[in-house]
């Protein structure tokens, strides 16, 4: 049932290729020029009418939220907030009848994201739920959604329910983007070309595998890493470092990389693992500044850069290169080498990488 894998987590890693191609699948036109999703189809009105979007979710969902922020402000320029299912629950949020309040869930199940998601209800906003979870309570108790379609994950650590969470979150910015006209025509048509090409750029940097597990076998023995990004790549910095310390239970920490000066860069010494995402974006520049201050601090950096950039090689100690795409769909490329990397750390710490100690797949008591 591993499919010849020797966990289900490298199994899921390896299938986002073709849950990328199912998570599409019926959403993007033959001539792949157009892309709708029915859930916004279907309640155009409420789309065009909002006044802000709420999301909330858990864990890793919420880090794919942290992207939906990021993809619906800039091309829907509709206000979006992030919260958490387990604060937004308890404190008395305001909620008006024109909000939208989308939820993330892979399980459908999990129950801080469910009584979110009643809360929301009572106050009369519309809500959308993106689950992979056919069926589940939050399916169920949604207005309307869009399922994910990656198939059952199995491993703990949330892999490919996250790329389809992403991948879904930039249909949905494209679908409204377009509806409301916010969006550039050539913007429009240059993302989804991109996003049909996801599946074959994953399958390049799936070829990585053993490079990152030649890196792992470097830091498998330390105590602790950063990992910073900007811009689109916060939210995976943030995700790289869960993972990590899920599955391997050493101390990682996500952070926007220009945060470090306001306290965290105190910690970087020549001990410091540092995974830095540099790649070919509108913050690129930002973040080698933010790498030269690691540097000069003696930190280790891994950097994950675009290929064919040999600039960040001559500053940082270990560089993986991804292939280049529209910045915002690099999340949906950047997050797998992360995901292997601490894969490979955690095997080669003997851990349990699919039940890792502690943690069980539906988070369903609060
Ligand atoms: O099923 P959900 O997406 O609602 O689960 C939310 C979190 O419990 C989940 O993403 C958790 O953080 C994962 N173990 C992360 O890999």
């Amino acid at each position: 049932e591993k499919g010849g894998f020797p966990h289900f987590m490298l199994k899921e890693i390896y299938e986002q290729p073709r849950t990328i191609i199912d998570c599409i699948r019926g959403r993007i036109n033959p001539e792949g020029t157009d892309v709708i999703l029915s859930g916004v189809r279907d309640h155009q009105d409420k789309f065009l009418k909002a006044g802000r979007i709420i999301i909330v979710a858990c864990g890793t969902s919420w880090h794919a939220g942290l992207i939906g922020e990021h993809l619906i402000e800039e091309l829907c320029r509709i206000p979006v907030e992030v919260e958490y299912a387990s604060e937004f629950r308890y404190r008395n949020p305001v909620i008006r009848p024109n909000d939208i309040v989308i939820t993330l869930s892979q399980s459908g199940e999990t129950a801080d994201t469910l009584a979110a998601v009643e809360l929301a209800r009572n106050s009369g906003a519309f809500i959308y739920g993106i689950c992979n979870v056919i069926g589940s309570s939050i399916a169920r108790a949604t207005d309307s959604g869009s399922y994910i379609h990656v198939g059952p994950e199995i491993g703990v650590a949330s892999t490919k329910a996250f790329t389809g969470q992403v991948t879904v979150l930039i249909m949905l910015a494209l679908s409204v983007a377009k509806l409301k006209k916010s969006i550039s025509p050539e913007l429009y048509t240059t993302m989804l070309h991109d996003l049909q090409q996801i599946p074959q750029l994953m399958e390049r940097v799936l070829k990585l595998d053993t490079e990152i597990c030649d890196l792992a076998k470097i830091f498998t023995y330390a105590h602790n890493f950063i990992y910073l990004g900007r811009g689109y790549n916060y939210p995976v910095a943030l995700e790289g470092a869960l993972k990590l310390k899920e599955i391997s239970y050493i101390h990682a920490e996500g952070y926007p990389a220009a945060e470090m000066k306001h306290g965290p860069i105190a910690l970087i010494d020549s001990e410091m693992p540092v995974v830095a995402i540099a790649t070919a974006d509108s913050v690129y520049e930002k973040t080698i500044s933010n790498i030269q201050e690691i540097k000069a601090r003696r930190g280790k950096v891994i950097a994950i850069v675009t290929e064919g950039n040999e600039d960040v090689r001559k500053m940082v100690d270990y560089v993986i290169e991804i292939p280049r795409v529209d910045e915002r769909l690099i999340p949906l490329v950047v997050s797998l080498p992360l995901q292997m990397l601490a894969y490979h750390i955690a095997v080669n710490k003997n851990r349990d990488v699919d039940r890792p100690r502690n943690l069980a797949k539906s988070v369903t008591v609060e």
